[in-house]
């Protein structure tokens, strides 16, 4: 077997067909809505990485200093045998894990996006050749199963995206990750944290408009999957932050009254000028609501680390 395989848990008409009943349901009920998933075509992935290195989007470089500084404690307090990763997008910062987690033999990419799985596979092999990566093109929040491989393991869960999550999302999900571990194993959850609206508001509306495309590129995926006729042009992104729920909300304004068609669902969509569409919140988190969060999904929170600048924190949590 080669050490690198990548193996889809749907069928590509499954996919297809999931984002036929999202697009439906979504844009036909008032507020219009989309999950954050459909961000994530090959473009759109290349979009988030270049977010990740805009000076105002701070949560990866925080992330990253907490990882290079803890990933030693990490592997002394886990010992990991296997690292699972949902969300994994480039693994540029799972290098930290790799490197410092010395026992371990097989590593689990989970990704919606097979071109990010693919790329970021090839290049860990190249630097770790005795590693088994076996990727899954896969949906997290959808009753994940695993292959069978060797414990202890380490789940990860970076880069805050479980703030893209609702929280009755969130808390389903959490109970799946529950289900998915051993007595023994450990999560490792990246979490952005509560603090001034500015630093956030910038975060998600960069001067270089890097985001706004990013956002706007859900409108590509449906016009070349679905025959749509979105013209991005026509809307405006917004960042918005919510301060009663705590996270930010991302939306897309229409700067007119005008009407989309998307033949592959067989829709005609009314958008009033200055009606939103919302496709994203990222919330925003504080260490007692971690806490009772992961409690509640049988998870005891063992470790709470933030980057030096207290902006983003990375939890170590036991499955009881
Ligand atoms: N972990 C990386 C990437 C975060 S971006 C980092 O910290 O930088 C979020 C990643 O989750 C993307 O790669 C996206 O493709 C993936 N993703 C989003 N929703 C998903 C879902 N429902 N199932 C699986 N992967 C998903
Ligand atoms: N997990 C990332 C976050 O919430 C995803 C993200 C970053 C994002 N910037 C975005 C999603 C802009 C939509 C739009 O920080």
């Amino acid at each position: 077997m080669s050490p690198l395989s990548i193996t889809r848990t749907l069928p590509p008409d499954a996919t297809a067909a999931a984002l036929r009943a999202d697009v439906t349901e979504g844009l036909s009920r008032t507020p219009k809505h989309l999950p954050p998933k459909w961000f994530y075509d090959a473009r759109g992935s290349e979009l988030f990485d270049e977010i990740t290195t805009l000076p105002e989007y701070y949560p990866t470089r925080a992330e990253r200093e907490i990882l290079r500084a803890t990933a030693d404690r990490i592997a002394a307090a886990t010992g990991a045998r296997t690292l699972i990763e949902l969300g994994s997008g480039s693994s540029d910062k799972t290098r930290h894990l790799l490197r410092a987690l010395t026992g371990l033999q097989t590593y689990l990419p989970v990704d919606v996006s097979e071109s990010a799985l693919r790329a970021a596979g090839e290049a860990l092999l190249t630097e770790h050749p005795g590693l088994t990566v076996h990727a899954l093109v896969a949906d997290f929040q959808r009753g994940l199963t695993l292959p069978k491989t060797p414990g202890p393991r380490l789940l990860a869960f970076l880069g805050g995206t479980i703030g893209n999550l609702l929280p009755a999302e969130r808390a389903a999900f959490l109970d799946s990750v529950h289900a998915l571990l051993s007595p023994g194993d450990a999560l490792l959850l990246g979490t952005d944290l509560v603090k001034d609206e500015a630093t956030l508001v910038a975060a998600y509306d960069d001067a270089r408009g890097v985001t706004a495309a990013f956002n706007k590129n859900v409108l590509e995926v449906i016009n070349r999957e679905l025959g749509g006729d979105f013209d991005p042009a026509d809307f405006d992104h917004v960042a918005r932050w919510n301060a009663e729920r705590e996270w930010i909300e991302m939306r897309l304004r229409a700067r007119d009254d005008l009407t989309v068609k998307i033949p592959g669902v067989d829709l005609a969509v009314p958008f009033a000028a200055g009606e939103e569409l919302r496709t994203e919140v990222s919330a925003k988190f504080r260490e007692d609501g971690v806490r009772s969060e992961l409690a509640a999904s049988g998870l005891k929170l063992t470790e709470w680390w933030t980057d030096s600048a207290g902006r983003f924190a990375l939890s170590l949590a036991l499955r009881l």
